[in-house]
């Protein structure tokens, strides 16, 4: 089939209390792990990508990249999706360009100013086909050059989410309930060790979640900053020469209970090139007379396609929908 905008795949997954996952992609190994494990677990897939990923692999390369995936994949409904698009241009740019999502986010203008950019991407947008992810709310973390310091974010207002919907006539809602981009996401001060002295992080903020679905019945919600930073995959770049003391991500158990309400959509990111890095690292410094990429790629690509079949069942439950 060609690619889908996530307008089904949501109605399916709100109801069958499963999310699908949003994978970031920026060359041809993440989109094959991505989408081999998506059609063997029989899973929808969204592909994402960012403002940094066009500007490294090209936006040609890219789409073009994800066409070959669905001709290899067809029975699999795959979605191309533009992430944290920051203005009208680059959704428009997606949008012309083959895109069936796209991302406004201008969650760090005013309330207005975010309603009234929203909206023309909208309508630009449902002219063309084209389904429109908004945010309310700012996460912590590093999303292409913004940086927003633990400590500065801001959790959603459940009582601005319904004017902000039906003023906009966005399709889905990113909110803000402590989950934050990348690798990195909570300061050692914010989080409590256990006994086997690892980090405990603050626990997701449920009660935001269950205020806005309250507010929004039967709408799709997105988490962003949704990586669980995989201690193995820390451990082993830090075993093979890395250095990235007290990384620390979302306990998955949580993000499970998540996708069981409105969460529709889990964008997943830095997990994937933990596990990439970390098998390069590997592989070179257990190989160190080798040099074709094809020989550290190979268990690269294989770790990213465990890793999203690892989310598909633990995290998502999005297995067996297709
Ligand atoms: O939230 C942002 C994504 O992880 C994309 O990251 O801007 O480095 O491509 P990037
Ligand atoms: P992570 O950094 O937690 O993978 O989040 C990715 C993301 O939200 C992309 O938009
Ligand atoms: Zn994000």
């Amino acid at each position: 089939m060609p690619l889908v905008t996530t307008k089904e795949m949501f109605a399916k997954a709100y109801d069958g209390g499963y999310a699908i996952g949003a994978f970031n992609v920026n060359n041809m190994e993440i989109i094959q792990g991505i989408t081999d494990a998506a059609a063997e677990l029989k899973s929808p897939v969204i592909l994402q990508v960012s403002k940094g990923a066009r500007s490294y692999a090209n936006h040609t390369y890219l789409t073009k990249l994800v066409e070959a995936a669905v001709i290899e994949h067809p029975e699999v409904p795959i979605a191309l999706h533009l992430d944290h698009g920051a203005d009208f241009d680059i959704c428009k740019s997606c949008i012309d360009g083959g895109f069936t999502s796209v991302m406004i986010d201008a969650s760090s203008h005013s309330f207005e100013e975010n309603i009234e950019i929203t909206k023309k991407v909208v309508e630009y947008a449902h002219d063309h086909g084209v389904v429109v992810e908004a945010e309310l709310g700012t996460l912590a973390g590093i999303e292409d050059e913004v940086q927003v310091e633990a400590g500065s974010e801001s959790y959603t207002r459940p009582e601005e989410v319904e004017e902000f919907v039906s003023r906009t006539g966005c399709d889905s809602l990113a909110i803000a309930i402590g989950t934050s981009h990348g690798a990195f996401k909570f300061t050692a001060a914010q989080c409590e060790r256990n006994a086997d002295g690892i980090l405990v992080p603050p626990p997701l903020r449920f009660d935001v979640l269950e205020e806005c679905i309250k507010r929004l019945p039967g709408f799709p919600i997105v988490l962003h900053g949704s990586s669980s930073v995989p201690q193995e995959y820390v451990k082993m770049i830090n075993e093979f020469g890395g250095s990235m003391p007290d990384a620390i991500g979302i306990p998955e158990d949580q993000l499970r209970e998540a996708a069981k309400l409105a969460v529709c959509k889990i964008n997943i990111d830095s997990d994937i090139r933990l596990a990439m890095s970390a098998t390069i690292r590997k592989y070179l410094v257990e190989h160190p007379d080798h040099f074709d990429p094809r020989q550290y790629l190979k268990p690269s690509r294989e770790a990213v396609k465990d890793m999203v079949s690892h989310k598909i069942i633990n995290v998502l439950g999005s297995n067996d929908k297709i």
